[in-house]
């Protein structure tokens, strides 16, 4: 066996016992989040791994050491989000009190709800449909922590939370068009007193939805195409979309709608639900479409692609993530990393972008 498969396992086990991982379902409330803590956001998970000049006699203890450090995941947490704090909104999608529960008239595949959370939070909440693969909570959770620990913020803040479905079919019989309630019976509850599964985002206020143009995504995979100052930083924040759906086998990018533009002009990454999951031929031939348009390197793609390491994605992306997804996202990440460095050696001054941006 691979190093890395036998490898996987062990970090799963380490970390399990530092965060909840998994367990039983606790009893159901209306309301009430009634998920198995899926990441305490109060406490820090561990200290982190501190570098320090040690003599070369304990190089070989340092090394075990480090091995053995807690991993911190504060990139999880940390920071705003659209000018709200991350942490708040984490908390509050995990387990604030839902004043209001608005089914969404928005056209598409899925039953949508709009929630309003205390004080006055406004999220969007995606429940899982057993007919479609592309609404996989976990998918959404996810991608929204690897876009993280990239050092990115183009995904909404994003939470596993499950209710008691009953609630969420009385307010849908009271103010949802029939199809949708029949769609919720039909596709998300088989029974109304089922629990419901769910991802909960933080909704972005003030943005669009943005599909790239042919001709912008033709600029892309030619890295002597010459970008207007616009292009620039649509094409930088594309490169991390690309980037970010590549690690998570996100299929479902350009089916409309999945991409909003704020007015900054920055993008969001909206929709991460058909990331991860079982890997197909199909789904491989998508990713290496998706390669042909990253045809310009900066240091801080390697950069952020060195950070997805096993520890790290055990520790702080585990709880939504099966160990296939693991061993998976590692092998991509590789084919990522092979990519830029490629690049960078046979293109190092012409593919290079011009200028870097910070994270939204
Ligand atoms: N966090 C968000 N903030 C603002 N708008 C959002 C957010 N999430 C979704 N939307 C809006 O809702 C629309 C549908 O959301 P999304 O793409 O996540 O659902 P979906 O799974 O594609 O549903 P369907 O397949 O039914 O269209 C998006 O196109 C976007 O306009
Ligand atoms: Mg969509």
């Amino acid at each position: 066996m691979p190093m890395l498969l036998r490898a996987v396992p062990v970090f799963l086990a380490l970390c399990c016992g530092v965060i909840a991982c998994d367990g039983a379902m606790p009893s159901t409330e209306p309301f009430m989040n009634i998920n198995p803590r899926p990441l305490d956001l109060k406490e820090p998970l561990g200290s982190s791994p501190k570098t320090e000049t040690k003599p070369a006699s304990s190089v070989a203890t340092g090394v075990a050491e480090a091995a053995q450090a807690p991993v911190l995941c504060e990139f999880v947490t940390a920071g705003s989000f659209g000018g709200l704090l991350v942490a708040e909104a984490l908390s509050a999608m995990t387990s604030g009190k839902v004043l209001n529960i608005i089914p969404s008239r928005k056209s598409g595949r899925t039953v949508k709800i709009t929630l309003r959370i205390e004080p006055d939070w406004r999220v969007f909440y995606k429940p899982r449909h057993h007919v479609h693969l592309f609404t996989r909570p976990q998918g959404e959770v996810g991608a929204y922590r690897i876009n993280r620990l990239l050092g990115m913020n183009h995904v909404p803040p994003a939470v596993l939370r499950t209710f008691n479905g009953s609630v969420i079919h009385s307010a849908f019989k009271r103010h949802a068009l029939p199809e949708r309630l029949e769609q919720l019976e039909r596709e998300v509850l088989r029974e109304a007193t089922d629990e419901m599964e769910g991802a909960m985002l933080l909704w972005v206020d003030g943005a669009v939805n943005y599909d790239p143009s042919p001709s912008l995504l033709d600029k892309m995979s030619r890295p002597e195409a010459t970008l207007l100052p616009r292009e620039q930083a649509l094409v930088w924040d594309l490169s991390w979309m690309f980037v970010l759906d590549h690690l998570t086998n996100n299929y479902d990018r350009f089916t409309g709608g999945n991409i909003l533009r704020k007015n900054d002009g920055r993008l969001v990454f909206i929709d991460n639900g058909a990331a991860f999951g079982p890997d197909r031929e199909w789904k491989a031939a998508l990713r290496k479409q998706r390669l042909a348009r990253l045809t310009r390197h900066a240091p801080a793609f390697t950069r952020a692609l060195r950070r997805v390491e096993p520890r790290v994605i055990a520790a702080c992306v585990g709880e939504v993530l099966s160990q296939r997804d693991i061993i998976e996202l590692l092998s991509r990440r590789d084919e990522l990393l092979s990519h830029f460095l490629e690049l960078e050696k046979n293109c190092p001054i012409d593919c290079r972008f011009a200028r870097e941006l910070d994270a939204p």
